[in-house]
């Protein structure tokens, strides 16, 4: 069995393959060295990151091998030296800004032919997509998957050494490289890996066909990334995983998400714990009592309900009913008084009628979400709705989108109107994109708080009077005694 074979089985200890891939970062940055030495500055690098907040923990474990190697980070793409896309595909808007983007880039390459080009993420994972790329852009030099992230490091060294493009996709891995370098951007935030893949299936989804089985990282490795972040300086971590309420299952030892959170709660740098994806079929009263119970973790979750018809949540493979999801949320605010709620939902999915789509406000006017991210039905070549004859018209979905969107705004600017006059504690992230001495901080429940402040604060919880709301964000004035 050769070396691959073995790791795409997973019996190649973890260890050992990361020492392998830190012996090709040596390599690299011999060469890199080669280069500041001759020019008196390091080569640059720029990842762009499409998708989700996993795809953007992934491109900061590129980042932290990047900077290993030597590299530093471009302010601007075109006067980088090496880019990479770091792709999603779980939407098809997401997949054609991708294709545009690198055809942007054949006019960069020509004009540097140096200039390495690195495509990865959820995209690759489509052997379609690889043979597209490789045909129609040629001037790609490196490609490779979500399965094998962490031999980015023998990837580059490689096209280094040959010239020669690389194309490299596994289609599932038994591992998980633990130990790799990570460089994060905000210094009060964090994100935090604990599963990868998904079992579900939902009949609309590409996730599972590129992102494989579910796989939970040790609780063990988990709490050391955790305490080490907090020693570090960061006061928030969010756990991510497509659907963390199984997190564990996979280990077979009685490990459980819940659990995870009792032992984080203990970590006494860290203010806040955040999590997503919690998928409604998985959520256990274990785990409402420990969002309850742990003074740290926050009072919000996200509970994707992706549509309000039995028939239509049937057919996407939901796995409950309009009333379930409504007796769970009902469940989980008796518990936890005050919790916000957000969701996902879906408009347009094949077969849809009027009458289902009107379940779907019914249950956004019922549960009353803070917030919710809305979609329209995008066909995912591979899955089984994709397949089906039924699709909605591309009109239809954009209508029940905007009545969809209406309704939901109302409601969150309701939930926010109820605020005003009040006082809220924020754990404050930094200053705002737009006014230096505007700051910005999020409330447990979520909610986006911009009040006039300063750098001190960062990282500090503080007491905000809120004095405007709106839609997506409340702004509020600093209380004399603020900071806790
Ligand atoms: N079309 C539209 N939305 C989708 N999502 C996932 N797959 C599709 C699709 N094919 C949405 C779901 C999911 C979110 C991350 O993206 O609402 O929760
Ligand atoms: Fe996709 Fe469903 Fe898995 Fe979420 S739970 S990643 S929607 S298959």
């Amino acid at each position: 069995m050769n070396r691959d074979t073995q790791l795409r089985k997973g019996i190649y200890v973890e260890a050992e393959e990361t020492a392998r891939q830190r012996q090709f970062m040596n390599e690299v940055r011999e060469i890199n060295h080669q280069y500041e030495t001759e020019h008196g500055k390091k080569k640059l690098y720029y990842i762009q990151t499409y998708g989700c907040q996993m795809n953007e923990n992934d491109s900061e474990r590129l980042a932290g091998m990047l900077t290993e190697m030597g590299f530093a980070e471009a302010r601007v793409r075109d006067e980088s030296h090496l880019i990479i896309f770091n792709t999603c595909c779980v939407r098809e808007h997401a997949e054609s800004k991708v294709y545009g983007h690198l055809g942007g880039l054949k006019k960069l390459k020509d004009e540097n032919p140096d200039l390495i080009i690195a495509v990865c993420g959820c995209m690759m994972q489509q052997p379609e997509v690889v043979e597209h790329i490789k045909k129609s852009y040629r001037h790609v030099d490196i490609i490779f998957g979500t399965h094998n992230l962490h031999t980015f490091p023998e990837l580059l060294y490689r096209v280094l050494a040959t010239g020669k493009t690389v194309v490299d996709v596994w289609d599932s891995t038994g591992m998980i490289a633990e130990d790799l370098p990570i460089e994060r951007k905000d210094g009060v935030k964090a994100w935090v890996t604990v599963m990868y893949g998904c079992n579900n299936f939902c009949s609309y989804c590409i996730v599972p066909y590129v992102r494989g089985r579910e796989r939970s990282r040790s609780m063990e490795s988990i709490i050391n990334e955790v305490r080490m972040l907090g020693q570090q300086g960061y006061k928030e971590v969010t756990l991510l995983g497509q659907n963390v309420n199984s997190y564990g299952k996979d280990l077979n030892d009685g490990t459980s998400f819940a659990k995870l959170l009792y032992e984080l709660n203990k970590i006494e740098q860290i203010e806040r714990i955040r999590f997503t994806t919690s998928h409604p079929k998985d959520l256990s009263d274990e785990l409402i009592y420990a969002i309850r119970d742990c003074n740290k973790v926050c009072k919000h979750l996200h509970l994707p309900v992706q549509a309000g018809s039995t028939k239509v949540l049937k057919e996407m493979n939901r796995k409950y009913t309009k009333e379930q999801y409504l007796d769970l949320v009902d469940r989980i605010r008796k518990n936890i008084p005050g919790i916000a709620i957000t969701t996902d939902i879906i408009v347009g999915f094949p077969g849809e009628t009027e009458e289902d789509f009107l379940d779907t406000l019914d249950v956004v006017e019922k549960v009353r979400f803070d917030s919710a991210f809305t979609f329209m039905y995008s066909k995912r070549t591979g899955t089984p709705a994709a397949k089906r004859p039924d699709q909605v018209p591309e009109e239809v979905k954009k209508e029940r989108f905007e009545r969809l969107l209406e309704v939901q705004n109302r409601i969150s600017r309701e939930i926010n109107e109820l605020l005003l006059g009040t006082t809220v504690e924020i754990l404050v992230e930094g200053p705002s994109k737009n006014d230096i001495n505007t700051f910005t901080g999020r409330t447990t429940t979520n909610k986006i708080v911009n009040f006039k402040g300063n750098r001190e604060l960062m990282g500090k919880i503080v007491t905000v009077r809120i004095d405007k709301v709106q839609t997506f964000s409340l702004e509020g004035t600093l209380e004399e005694t603020a900071e806790k």
